[in-house]
Order: structure tokens, then sequence, then C-alpha cells
């Protein structure tokens, strides 16, 4: 199985690329943020308490998140050509876990695909899509504290998957489909 981590900052393109990889390669797509906003919008209990730190860019906690994303995994069975991870794992005991559970399946991560954008980029990006996308946290000052949290909590996973030998780096500034072409030429070597 292909099994892919995207991975980077807020509005690096995870979500862009994802839908790219999805129609290239028939893979599920687990976007945390998408799962935790559908809770928000069901107005579950478990979306109640996303909403609380989400629409402060806060991370939701650790046990909470792995609890969440098994049930995903578990819910796609095993009749999967791979699985995109997309916003988990951000921290080290969420890559941990990962590792764990794939372990459990006899599965591993195939590839990291590392999106480095600079931060001034970003921000611009997230307020311009505040404008319309209806996210709490798509505004400059939420935007700039969701930044400080993943160089704090997830950028030192970057290290961990250096050392694993998974992490690529991809600039990810400029045309979207040049971007996913380096995507691809990392994607096909390892599948
Ligand atoms: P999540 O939904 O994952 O948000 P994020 O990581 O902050 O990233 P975004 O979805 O905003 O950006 P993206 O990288 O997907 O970029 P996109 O393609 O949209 O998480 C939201 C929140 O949920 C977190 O803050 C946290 O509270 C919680 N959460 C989620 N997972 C968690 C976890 N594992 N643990 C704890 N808490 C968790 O692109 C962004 C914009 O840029 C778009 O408008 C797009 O059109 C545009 N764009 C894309 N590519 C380009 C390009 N090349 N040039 C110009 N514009 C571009
Ligand atoms: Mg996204």
């Amino acid at each position: 199985m292909l099994n892919i981590v995207i991975f980077g900052a807020p509005g690096s393109g995870k979500g862009t690329q994802s839908d790219k990889i999805i129609e290239e390669y028939g893979v599920a797509h687990i976007s945390t943020g998408d799962v935790l906003r559908e809770e928000i919008k069901k107005g579950t209990e478990l979306g109640k308490l996303a909403a609380s730190y989400i629409d402060e860019g806060n991370f939701i906690p650790d046990s909470l998140m792995i609890q969440i994303l098994a049930a995903v995994l578990d819910a796609l069975g095993k009749d999967i050509k791979g699985v995109i991870f997309d916003g988990f794992p951000r921290t080290i005991p969420q890559a941990l876990a990962l590792d764990e559970m794939l372990a459990d399946r006899d599965e591993e991560i195939s590839t990291v695909i590392g999106l480095e954008v600079d931060d001034a980029e970003l921000i611009h990006r997230i307020v311009l899509r505040g404008r319309t996308s209806g996210r709490a946290d798509d505004n400059e000052h939420t935007a700039r504290h969701r930044l400080e949290n993943y160089h704090h909590m997830t950028q030192p996973l970057k290290k961990y998957y250096i050392d694993e030998g998974k992490y690529v780096s991809i600039p990810g500034v400029g045309d979207i489909n040049e971007i996913f072409s380096h995507i691809k030429k990392v994607i096909d070597a390892v599948k």
C-alpha cells in the first residue's frame, strides 16, 4: 500500500496537492482538519470540543486526536490502495502513534512529502482564503498563532522523518501543477 504523509505549515497546500494525489493514485484521503470540521458542522459533542481548539488556532490534544485517527483509519477497511495523511501527524506523539498503527496492520509510511512555503506567503494565502472559506481560523491573528504552533510542535517532526530516511522536501510556491509534478516523481519512486 501507498501510505503518504503530506506535511507542511497551515496554508502550504496540503489539501490542494492531496486532491491531485488522490486523482492520480486512487488513494484514500484522511484530512484531520476536514474530519473535525465535519463534526463541527454536525454539531456533535466532539465538534463542539474541536471548535474550542480550532477556532483559537490550537491543537486538539494528542490522545483524542490519535483516537479519532485510529477510528477513521479502521473505517476505511483493507480494500484500499493506500492513504494520504493530511494534517496528521502534527506532533511527535502522533508520529509515534501512526508508526505503531501502521505496523499493527503490517504497513509503514512510504514517504513524507514536505511542502516548503515561507511564512509571509502562508499568511497571505490564509487571509485571502478567509474572505470566502467561512473558517473561523482563517484570519491573520489566528493564522499567526497556527504558524507559531507549527514551528514549535510540528516542525520537529521534520527531523524525525529525515532520521527515518522518509522526508522529501518540495518547494510549495508557484504553479500548482508544477508542484504536483515534483510530488509525482517522489511517489513514483516509492510505489
Ligand atoms: P487543517 O485543516 O489541517 O489546517 P492547516 O494545517 O492549518 O492547513 P490548511 O488546511 O489551512 O492548509 P493546507 O496546507 O491544506 O493548504 P490548502 O491546500 O488549503 O487543521 C485545522 C485545525 O484543526 C488545526 O489548526 C488544529 O486546530 C486542528 N487539527 C487538525 N489536525 C490536527 C492534529 N493532527 N492534531 C491536533 N489538531 C489538529 O491551501 C491553502 C490556500 O492556498 C488555498 O486557498 C489554496 O487555494 C491556496 N494555494 C494552494 N497552493 C497554492 C499555490 N501553489 N500558490 C498559491 N496559492 C495556493
Ligand atoms: Mg488543509
